[in-house]
């Protein structure tokens, strides 16, 4: 059974909740200020206002007491850092999101304009709403609340926003190596993830890796008359459909050879968790209006999507696509193609084995090129940290229930890299329920997940503390 929605959590026992209340309408109003700015990593017209986006989450952390705060150059869109260090005795916690967005597209989906932000039915409507700038609102209000009334915080926090994770944080591993001190603490807790199910909270424990590439096939300098050449030479875009169709066989396992050496398999203690999430197949369908699930065979919905690897096409294009009909054999043909992965996988390697069997799916006299757009890797971990420990006791005393403990689908590559590279302990602590419509028309955060999750922040930093 899903968990009933409801917009209920507890407010906090001290001073804060009135702080919070008082600073309601004042918070709405700078949540919608950094959602109007159409911070788009992808594209390169919004590079001004990822910078602009930037500069206003620096003056905001400013203004609420945040120091060292600084814009740091990356090579590509800047990293935010700050921090409030409190007593270096006390643990130190280091807080992950992200403000940059998806692209606002398909325009005409949207009830309202992606970057016009309004409130709606409880919700907060616009990009970025959910993934991820409302959850960096969540610790900046956390952040206030707790100056404006403690003067202190109960740990000490070094903030890390960065902008390009919708762009495969291609800078970030090596902003960190340059800047270690900047990201050193004794945990991490990155909001950018979010509930199962209603407005029930979990916890995500898992998240896949991600491969990323793009494929170029060419046959002839420029579009041929199908008529006049059809049947005699390859045609790239029926090449690149035939390519793509050899990757998967009839059961839905992919194809590419050494795809599946390093997959860690789910134990059965894996599938038992699986299968004990209230995951109601026909409401998730009908959720997104489709009308089936698929994927590989000998696997459930919910294990495919959080524990096993994927081949998707992204995108396809070539050809004449406009209106009516063209008859062409066109000269090239392109697609975007990315692979979920699952540890240990490497993403690298995956990406250079896909390749190779593009290249070997190739017919004679098709040119074809394959660029890598982004790695990440996938991040597991174990049930029973401290950290995670408490952080789920701050969820069940915002939102009345203990947290479901989850693997997501997604990827977010900062986790295995703090994870492996610093050794630290990671807390995806998110708050966006699964209808968000993240990366999609219309996304929108719940109002009360958001307001809930200031107050779970604050309670999982006071825990936080009385780790030794
Ligand atoms: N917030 C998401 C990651 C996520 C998705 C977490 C679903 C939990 C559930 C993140 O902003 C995202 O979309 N990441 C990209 C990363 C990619 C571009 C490397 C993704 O997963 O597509
Ligand atoms: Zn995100």
């Amino acid at each position: 059974m899903p968990y009933a929605p409801t917009l209920a959590w507890k407010g906090l026992e001290g001073p804060e909740e009135a702080h919070l209340v008082a600073t309601a309408t004042q918070r709405m109003a700078k949540y919608s200020e950094f959602l109007r700015i159409p911070s788009v990593s992808a594209l390169p017209e919004h590079a001004a206002d990822c910078r602009a986006a930037a500069e206003w989450l620096a003056v905001e952390l400013r203004r609420i007491g945040a120091e060292r705060v600084e814009v740091s150059e990356t090579g590509g869109h800047p990293i935010v850092v700050a921090e409030k260090i409190v007593d270096p005795s006390l643990p130190t916690v280091v807080v992950y999101g992200h403000y940059d967005v998806q692209p606002g597209d398909p325009l005409d989906l949207w009830k309202t304009s992606p970057f016009e932000p309004i409130v709606r039915d409880g919700r907060m409507l616009g990009r970025g709403s959910a993934d991820d700038k409302g959850q960096i609102v969540i610790h900046l209000s956390a952040l206030e609340a707790l100056v404006g009334t403690r003067g202190t915080l109960p740990v000490n926090v070094k903030y890390l926003f960065e902008g390009e994770e919708e762009s495969s944080s291609i800078n970030l591993e090596a902003w960190m190596a340059a800047n270690p001190e900047r990201c050193s603490g004794d945990a991490v807790i990155i909001s950018d993830s979010g509930f199962f199910d209603g407005n029930r909270p979990a916890l995500t424990v898992g998240l896949r890796g991600i491969t990323y590439i793009q494929v170029d096939v060419r046959a002839s300098d420029v579009d041929l008359h199908s008529g006049s050449y059809g049947g005699s030479v390859v045609n790239p875009a029926n090449a690149l459909a035939a390519m793509i169709a050899s990757l998967h066989d009839a059961n839905g396992r992919i194809t590419v050879p050494g795809f599946y050496d390093d997959v860690v398999e789910l134990t059965p203690a894996d599938r038992a968790a699986f299968a004990a999430l209230p995951f109601d197949e026909a409401n998730y369908l009908a959720g997104i209006g489709a009308s089936a699930t698929a994927g590989e065979s000998g696997f459930s919905t919910v294990e495919r999507r959080g524990g096993r690897p994927t081949l998707d096409v992204n995108g396809i294009w070539g050809g004449f696509t406009g209106d009516g009909s063209k008859t062409i054999i066109p000269a090239h043909a392109h697609a975007k193609i990315s692979c979920r992965l699952v540890t240990a996988q490497d993403p690298e390697k995956i990406s250079r084995q896909l390749e190779a069997a593009l290249r070997a799916a190739a017919p004679a006299g098709l040119h074809v090129e394959v660029q890598n757009l982004g790695n990440g890797d996938a991040f597991l971990t174990p049930l029973g940290d401290p950290y995670l420990t408490a952080a789920a006791g701050a969820l069940e005393a915002t939102f009345g229930v203990p947290p479901l403990y989850i693997r997501e689908g997604g990827s977010i590559p900062i986790a295995a890299l703090f994870q492996k590279r610093l050794g630290l302990p990671v807390v995806l602590l998110g708050f966006t329920p699964p209808d968000d419509n993240a990366h999609a028309p219309n996304e929108s955060m719940d109002l009360g997940n958001f307001e809930g999750g200031i107050r779970a922040v604050i309670r999982a930093l006071d825990a936080i503390a009385t780790i030794g």
